[in-house]
């Protein structure tokens, strides 16, 4: 998704600008571009693809101490140099992360008044409004709430005005931005790793708040422009959270730290097997709604079978995109559990906010603090994750699946399962060090890959074929063991590969059954379970170690995320930024 990282302050600006973009390149994006004031003029370099063939554009030692700058994930119009931000029109250069949903409208109105549009984006007209009420106004505070009352969609904007090279300017609704003081200047950020090789403080901007910058102040102001004061926060993780630390890839170095993940996230809710303070109750839940997107709605796959199976209330899962349109049946004990890495995928969000519409409890399950998914629930509970740089996400995914295991045993009313967790990290550590180069060169050459296996393991099944999807462009599926006969079996010839998940003893001799049918057609298959049995129905076992079924998914996706970084690495894909993908989806 799109990214801003602006700076206003006594050293040189465009430096810190790059430095930034480059931390922000995990969102996914196509094409980088830069405003920046110097000789007294604004000036705009832009460039399609990478934030270093920008850099080769620029000279980063001008003396320009005001600098906006984005990555561009295109959403309206393609990816060329005229739609890439920054936009300018008439005094104002913006760039704009969101989309505008009325801009036809806005742009119809605004060509009558004789205003040309150079590009086919939906951004050009906020600074084309900003300058039409500008000009009326001729105040840029007035113009900037004139403008956003007029603008329907979502928007973090770095804007920056002919008339006033003095001040930067920034506002939010639905996007995510923050403000971060330094003590050189200040900065205005998509998300924090951009701004920590400079600040650990930040502010974060609630809806429609605008700010002013200068060199060595800020001031913030309500949509009525009257000032308010917020408070600055301090985070708490480390620099090195953003860093690759010896790693090849974000994606490998976040697996491995999965064990202190598993382990930050159990002890921020339980301690000497007991739940504490952190963890609510939840006991008047009858039927509970989860909603969320992509990995994170696989959790709620697992989430589904877990809750179901150990505390015996019913669970419907369902992906935001469907949820947020469909009818929903709920009640007054109905909980609505969004699950979000980011706290700010567009259509987590919705869902959450048509939930509350209708009166029903939210809980958000987040990993990203003071996201908008974590301030609008009723309730947040927080992974442990700390920041996921890899578009993949993988253990954020662990997190998510501790938290659920951990929720279940809550919802079930008893602590007795938290001893399941105890030494889990061992098993999570030993499984990080193993080998798994010998699938992963199978698994490279074949260009179709199934995944099969029942009820978690099915989960866990969309989990693995969507890891290795986007990080290896191998096209897989994923599909319910049984339901393979229906269809999806006339696929399976000599030597496709089938990846059957089987952790779950009570309905492993059903798995195993499909995977001899599709043996019987000549299948290669890799057996990932925690039974070892003796038998010639598969070509390759990853033996795991045997858990009870409550932590059971926390292991099964170690080797699931692994083998796909593997693969990707063997086909010489871009493991951390995965064509056309986004790390955190903020447009519908
Ligand atoms: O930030 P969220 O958890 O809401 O993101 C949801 C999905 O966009 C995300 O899980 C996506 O599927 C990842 N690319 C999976 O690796």
């Amino acid at each position: 998704m799109c990214g801003i990282v602006g700076y206003i302050g006594k050293e040189k600006a465009l430096p810190k600008v790059l430095s930034g973009l480059k931390f922000l390149e995990y969102r996914g994006y196509d094409s980088a571009g830069v405003a920046y004031i110097y000789d007294n003029e604004i000036k705009i370099t832009k460039e399609v693809g990478r934030i270093n063939s920008l850099e080769k554009l620029l000279d980063l030692s001008i003396p320009s101490n005001i600098a906006i700058g984005h990555t561009r994930w295109a959403t309206h119009g393609e990816v060329n140099i005229i739609n890439s931000h920054p936009h300018k029109v008439g005094k104002f250069t913006v760039v704009h992360n969101g989309i505008i949903e009325n801009y036809l409208k806005i742009k119809e109105k605004l060509q009558k008044e004789g205003i040309i549009f150079k590009s086919s984006t939906d951004t050009e007209v906020i600074p084309a409004l900003l300058d039409y009420y500008y000009q009326k106004e001729n105040n840029i505070l007035k113009a900037i709430v004139k403008t956003i009352n007029e603008l329907e969609g979502s928007f973090a904007l770095g804007i920056i005005c002919d008339d006033d090279k003095n001040n930067l300017y920034a506002i939010r609704r639905g996007s995510p931005l923050i403000i971060a003081p330094s003590n050189d200047g200040i900065f205005i950020a998509s998300d924090i790793p951009a701004i920590l090789n400079y600040t650990n403080k930040y502010i974060l901007l609630n809806e429609n708040e605008i700010v002013k910058l200068s060199k060595n102040e800020y001031q913030i102001y309500d949509n009525k422009l009257n000032k308010i004061i917020k408070e600055i926060k301090i985070y708490e993780g480390s620099q090195d959270d953003a860093m690759l630390n010896g790693y090849d890839h974000y994606m490998l170095k976040e697996i491995h730290e999965e064990e202190k993940v598993f382990l930050d996230t159990f002890n921020y809710y339980v301690e000497n097997n007991k739940f504490k303070d952190t963890m609510p109750n939840f006991k008047k839940y009858q039927n509970i709604h989860i909603v969320a997107c992509g990995s994170a709605y696989y959790v709620g796959c697992i989430a589904k079978s877990l809750i179901e199976n150990y505390a015996n209330i019913p669970v419907y899962a369902s992906v935001a995109s469907e949820y947020r349109y469909q009818k929903n049946f709920y009640d007054q004990n109905t909980l609505v559990i969004i699950i979000s890495q980011s706290g700010e995928t567009a259509d987590s969000l919705e869902a959450l906010r048509k939930a509350k519409n209708d009166g029903i409890d939210t809980l958000a399950i987040v990993n990203v603090a003071m996201s908008s998914i974590a301030r609008e629930a009723k309730y947040t509970l927080y992974v442990k994750a700390g920041p996921e740089i890899a578009v993949a996400t993988t253990k954020a995914f662990l997190a998510q699946t501790t938290l659920i295991a951990l929720l279940t045993i809550k919802l079930q009313g008893q602590n007795d399962l938290l001893k399941e967790f105890i030494g889990l990290e061992k098993h999570i550590r030993e499984l990080l060090n193993r080998n798994y180069q010998e699938y992963a060169k199978i698994i490279s050459k074949s260009n179709n890959t199934f995944f099969i296996g029942r009820l978690v393991d099915y989960a866990l099944c969309l989990e693995g074929s969507l890891k290795l999807k986007e990080t290896s462009y191998i096209n897989s599926v994923a599909i319910q063991a049984g339901e393979l006969k229906h269809g999806t079996i006339s696929l399976i010839t000599d030597n496709t590969l089938v990846i059957g998940i089987c952790t779950k003893k009570d309905i492993s001799s059903k798995t195993i059954s499909n995977l001899k049918e599709v043996k019987a057609r000549k299948a290669n298959i890799i057996y990932i379970t925690n039974e070892f049995i003796e038998d010639n129905f598969y070509d390759q076992i990853i033996l795991l170690p045997k858990v009870n079924d409550i932590v059971m998914p926390i292991l099964t996706v170690i080797p699931l995320q692994l083998i796909a970084y593997e693969v990707a690495k063997i086909r010489g894909c871009d493991i951390d930024k995965p064509r056309n993908l986004a790390k955190s989806v903020t447009v519908e």
